[in-house]
C-alpha cells in the first residue's frame, strides 16, 4: 500500500540520515516530492547538489540533472537515479556526433575572425556540455539563459544555442535580438540556409520539448474566454506566440513563486508540466490554479519514470551496502562539463 511504502522510505531516509540527501524536480509525481529534502528547478538543484555534503545524492529528475549532479559534486560522493529510463527526449537531440558535424560546417560558413561561443541549456548530455567548455562557451538553464547569452556575446560574436530552440527563441527576444536568428536543422540538411545562418548572431538548434512545445496560443484564447480574470504563466520552452500571449514566462522556480504571491481568490493557467500544476493547487488552496490545456494532460513520459516503488527499492539497497543506479560520468569529460556548469554558477 502507499502508506507501507511511505513508511519504508521513510525508514530508510532516517537510517542513512545524514549520508543521504534527496533531491526532487518540480515536475516529479507527488509521492517522489514529497519525501524531497529540497524541491526545486534545474539550476536550484544544482545548486543544492554542489552544497551537499552527503555521501549519497538521491536524484528525483531526469538523467541530464543526475549527470548535472554528478559533475558537480565531490568524487567521493554518489549520485544515485531511482529509474534508468529517466532521459529526457529533448536532450537526446544534440548527440555529439551530430553537433560535431554541424560545428564544422559552421565554422567553415562564416570568416576566420568570427568567433562562436556554444552555449548549451542544462537539458543536455555531459558530453555536449563538455565541447561547450571547449570552446569557450557554457550551459544555462531557463532562468539565466539571457545572462549566458550576454556572456558570450561578450566574448564571442555569434551563439550557439543548443538544444531548444524555443528557449532560444524566446531569449533572442528578451534581449532585443529576435531579427538575428537563424534555425539549424540537423536532421534535414538540405533544408538548410548556409547564407542566412552565417549572418544570424544567433543560430538557433532545432530541438524542443515535446511537452511544451504542445501548447498553443488556442489554449490560451479559451482560457481567457472561460475565465475572465485568469492570468497565465508559462514555461520559456513553450512556442514563441505562447510566451508571447502569456502574462508571464519564467522557470519553474519562477512559476512557483508567481502562485505562492499570488493573493487569495486569484486565478492561474499554467502552461507546463501537469505534475507541477497539481502541487502547486495542492500547495496553495487559496490560489484557482488550471492547467493551461484544460483536460488534456502534459505529463513528461521521462519525469514519470522515476517511480516511487523504485525509490523505495535503491534507498533500501543503501542501507544493505548496494549501491544501485549510479550516475557515473567519465573523467575527462567531468572535468570539462564541470567548467562549463560552474561558469554559469558563476554568472
Ligand atoms: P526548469 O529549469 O525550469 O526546472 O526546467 C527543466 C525542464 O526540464 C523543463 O522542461
Ligand atoms: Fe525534457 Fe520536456 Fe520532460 Fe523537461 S518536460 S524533462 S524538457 S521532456
Amino acid at each position: 500500500s502507499e502508506e507501507e511504502r511511505t513508511e519504508r522510505i521513510e525508514a530508510a531516509k532516517a537510517e542513512l540520515g545524514d549520508d543521504l540527501v534527496v533531491l526532487g524536480h518540480n515536475y516529479q509525481r507527488r509521492e517522489i516530492v514529497d519525501h524531497a529534502d529540497f524541491i526545486g528547478d534545474s539550476y536550484q538543484l544544482s545548486k543544492r547538489a554542489a552544497e551537499a555534503d552527503a555521501e549519497y545524492v538521491v536524484f528525483g529528475g531526469v538523467t541530464f540533472m543526475a549527470e548535472s549532479a554528478d559533475i558537480i559534486t565531490d568524487d567521493d560522493q554518489t549520485v544515485i537515479l531511482p529509474s534508468m529510463e529517466a532521459s529526457c527526449p529533448m536532450a537526446g537531440m544534440a548527440e555529439a556526433l551530430q553537433v560535431d558535424a554541424a560545428w564544422a560546417e559552421l565554422t567553415a560558413a562564416v570568416d576566420d575572425d568570427t568567433d562562436i561561443i556554444p552555449i548549451t541549456y542544462m537539458n543536455s548530455y555531459a558530453d555536449l556540455k563538455a565541447f561547450c567548455a571547449e570552446q569557450g562557451g557554457l550551459v544555462c538553464t531557463s532562468s539565466n539563459a539571457h545572462k549566458a547569452f550576454e556572456y558570450a556575446f561578450e566574448r564571442g560574436d555569434k551563439v550557439l544555442f543548443l538544444p531548444d530552440k524555443h528557449l532560444g527563441e524566446n531569449t533572442a527576444h528578451r534581449l532585443g535580438m529576435a531579427d538575428s536568428t537563424a534555425e539549424w536543422d540537423p536532421w534535414d540538411p538540405e533544408s538548410k540556409d548556409t547564407e542566412a545562418v552565417a549572418d544570424a548572431d544567433i543560430v538557433l538548434w532545432d530541438g524542443y520539448c515535446q511537452v511544451h512545445e504542445r501548447f498553443t496560443e488556442d489554449h490560451i484564447e479559451t482560457i481567457r474566454e472561460e475565465h475572465d480574470d485568469v492570468q497565465v504563466v508559462v514555461h520559456p520552452e513553450c512556442r514563441r506566440e505562447v510566451v508571447e500571449a502569456a502574462d508571464i514566462a519564467g522557470s519553474t522556480s519562477t512559476i512557483c513563486e508567481t502562485i505562492e504571491n499570488a493573493d487569495p481568490g486569484e486565478t492561474w493557467a499554467i502552461g507546463t508540466e501537469i505534475h507541477l500544476t497539481n502541487h502547486l493547487q495542492r500547495w496553495h488552496p487559496e490560489v484557482n490554479v488550471l492547467p493551461l490545456c484544460g483536460d488534456a494532460c502534459m505529463d513528461c513520459n521521462a519525469m514519470r519514470q522515476i517511480d516511487p516503488n523504485y525509490l523505495t527499492w535503491v534507498l533500501e539497497e543503501l542501507i544493505e551496502g548496494r549501491e544501485r543506479n549510479v550516475i557515473e560520468v567519465e573523467p575527462r569529460e567531468k572535468e570539462l562539463a564541470e567548467l562549463a556548469l560552474e561558469r554559469m554558477l558563476e554568472i
